[in-house]
């Protein structure tokens, strides 16, 4: 069933940046034998009321890279995101680097291509991004390998990335005292999104897990990080051997009373052209609200 290539020994250095405006949490991922690095899930910064983008928790990751010294070898994106704007082309633009998501990405590409009315120079075919992956395949930090497991629920092209012991979740999971994110997007399902925690739950018990959001649940300072034998024992919404079933009533039930995203709008613009900003026909940077489609 399970034959991913789990390999535990390597021990990534993980540097987590905290986006306090969309409670993101970005990392650094360094490979422990040589300089290479990732980054998974960056952010742009935007105050929406404004329609203004700044860049400052873009600068902070590049920044640290640099003063560090690492080699930036990969841009990943663990989904499209509906909260938060992508920073991956303007830290490409900085520090080099492969743009990575999964390659369901065409299928949230026609979805809201639909949705915004975009012409036809907007392309569906994924060619924004430098890689599409699927689940399975593998690629290299350095001398680290890493491999993809595709966990469809939140949205269609949902990636979980294993590098070494430490697993980047995106939202399939939050700590366990947060319990799952909402499936309820236009391509989403709460029936495969369980099923996709199971794959992450299939990992290693010692595996280290990092989650892409957390919201402090309760007053509780923020964390991001857990483990594969905890989010098993604890996760409120899939711990303690919780059935399919129950699951799915659940999330359903909860994601009807949730409001939409603040910046759902924004993000998906941006995010499904991989971070690009896009633009009208005179190049100056333009966001649609389109409206009565979500
Ligand atoms: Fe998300």
């Amino acid at each position: 069933m399970f034959d991913y290539p789990v390999d535990t020994q390597v021990k990534p250095e993980v540097t987590a940046f905290f986006d306090e405006a969309t409670n993101t949490i970005s990392y650094v991922v360094k490979d422990p034998a040589t300089n290479a690095c990732a980054v998974v899930d960056s952010v742009l910064d935007i105050d929406y009321a404004a329609g203004r983008i700044t860049y400052d928790s873009a600068d902070e990751i590049i920044a640290y890279i640099q003063s560090h010294d690492l080699k930036l070898e990969w841009i990943i994106e663990t989904h499209v995101h509906a909260d938060h704007l992508s920073a991956a082309p303007y830290i490409q633009d900085k520090l080099g680097g492969r743009i990575a998501i999964g390659e369901n990405i065409l299928i949230v590409q026609d979805t809201f291509g639909k949705i915004f009315n975009e012409g036809t120079e907007f392309q569906r075919d994924g060619s924004q991004f430098d890689k599409l992956l699927k689940d399975g395949d593998t690629y290299t930090v350095g001398e680290m390998d890493v491999f993809v497991m595709h966990t469809p629920g939140h949205t269609p092209a949902c990636m979980v990335h294993v590098m070494g012991d430490a697993a980047f979740v995106g939202d399939t999971l939050f700590m366990p005292d947060g319990g799952s994110a909402r499936a309820d997007f236009p391509g989403g399902s709460a029936e495969d999104l369980y099923d996709s925690i199971q794959k992450v739950l299939a990992l290693p018990d010692e595996t280290r897990l990092f989650m892409c959001h957390d919201y402090g649940p309760g007053g509780r300072e923020i964390a991001w990080e857990t483990t594969v034998a905890e989010e098993k024992a604890n996760n409120i919404h899939v711990g303690g051997g919780k059935t399919k079933d129950e699951f799915v009533k659940f999330r359903t039930e909860r994601d009807a009373q949730l409001a939409m995203p603040r910046l759902i709008l924004p993000s998906l613009q941006v995010n499904m052209r991989a971070g690009e900003v896009p633009r009208d026909g005179d190049g100056n940077m333009m966001l649609k609200v389109p409206v009565n489609k979500l």
